[in-house]
């Protein structure tokens, strides 16, 4: 992959061509200034209250993530009070946000934190980028909303707006792409008010410079943007498309007696590690409910007569990497001859509520125990 048709880096240092840095900087701060959304974060200058929300906005949308910052800006007002909580209660207030392991990775940066930095959350971003943890997105928005370091946020938002306004072709995940993006964020960045222009740069790419339907009618910056002129909004940026997405066949085996649901807890290796989900066989291609089931209606697996009283439809769950094909069975054993595995318990539907269960787990249990 090339820049457009001239060098890039010449291009926005070329006075009049576009905006010099610096104009470009007062006109996304200008723009940030009265289009800013009012978000909590924004108020405080704690660098942990700011890494919780960075994290959770790592994962989902600012509407979606707003709940769940609260839930853990409450729970845990201090670095020291989340290094003090249990990875289950962690992965219980984070349910629902799906990618488990960013969950888990929070206790251990919290309690890194704990240990090296005797619970006061570091604002450097030589500091934080050292913490196993934090990346260099993370570091540099802490260090530049925490305490206005001179360091460039480039997320998805501001690689958008760059590659837009300068035209610029090569994948934004390309490791060449990565490394231009970051030399452009830094030339750009405001020395004298780096916090604001960060926030003001993303903010411009999730609001303004949309991914779909960008407001290019309204935008400040289009007179001198280079995919406005050259009809270029929809094809930038790039991205390489990774193709490695991995089918899983999960089939779930549900053993309720009225008051109680046998849980299984997960291992530590796999997706929804040390979460909660039921008796498992995972199988290499879809089966049937006749291949699972081959003598009629009872199976032997897990060295226990199981006999088949509801199949239900199979259901679909898609993760980064993985589609997961998941099939639930409701069967019933006699307990007598039920040989519970070590990872396995039984729980009632109050105890449950405490526990983190994976999305489709959870709204299976929810239908069932509704019902
Ligand atoms: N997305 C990631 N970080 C953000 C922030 N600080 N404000 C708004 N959206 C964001």
């Amino acid at each position: 992959m090339t820049f457009f048709p001239f060098c890039q880096k010449m291009l926005y240092k070329a006075k009049g061509l576009l905006l010099w840095p610096m104009d470009f900087s007062q006109t996304i701060i200008q723009w940030y200034n009265g289009n800013k959304r009012d978000l909590p974060w924004r108020n405080t200058t704690d660098p942990y209250v700011i890494w919780l929300s960075e994290i959770i906005l790592q994962q989902t949308r600012v509407d979606q993530g707003m709940p769940y910052f609260y839930r853990f800006a409450e729970k845990y007002p201090t670095v020291s009070h989340f290094a003090a909580a249990s990875e289950d209660e962690v992965l219980s207030l984070w349910q629902g946000l799906g990618y488990y392991s960013r969950g888990r990775n929070m206790l251990k940066t919290a309690r890194l934190v704990q240990q090296q930095y005797k619970g006061v959350f570091p604002h450097k971003y030589s500091d934080l980028i050292s913490l196993k943890g934090i990346g260099e997105y993370t570091a540099a928005a802490i260090s530049s909303f925490a305490a206005n370091e001179a360091q460039a946020v480039v997320d998805g938002n501001v690689n958008r707006v760059l590659a837009r306004y300068f035209g610029i072709d090569e994948p934004i995940n390309s490791n060449k792409g990565k490394k231009q993006f970051q030399q452009i964020a830094n030339d750009l960045l405001d020395r004298q008010y780096p916090g604001m222009h960060n926030q003001a740069i993303m903010e411009f790419g999730a609001l303004q410079c949309k991914p779909k339907n960008p407001a290019c009618n309204i935008c400040p910056l289009r007179e001198t943007c280079f995919a406005y002129s050259n009809n270029l909004v929809k094809s930038l940026p790039v991205k390489l498309k990774k193709n490695s997405i991995k089918n899983r066949y999960f089939n779930y085996f549900l053993i309720a007696d009225g008051e109680n649901v046998l849980l299984n807890k997960r291992g530590d290796t796999d997706i929804w590690a040390n979460m909660y989900d039921l008796p498992l066989i995972e199988t290499p291609t879809q089966v049937t409910p006749a291949q699972l089931f081959p003598s009629g209606q009872t199976t032997t697996l897990f060295q226990t007569a199981l006999a088949l009283l509801k199949a239900y439809p199979v259901k679909k769950h898609i993760l980064t990497h993985q589609h997961i094909y998941i099939s639930f069975y409701q069967v019933s054993v006699s307990r007598d001859e039920l040989k519970l595995q070590p990872t396995w318990f039984f729980t009632t539907p109050d105890d449950l509520k405490a526990l983190a269960l994976p999305k489709p787990i959870l709204m299976f249990l929810a239908a069932f125990i509704g019902q």
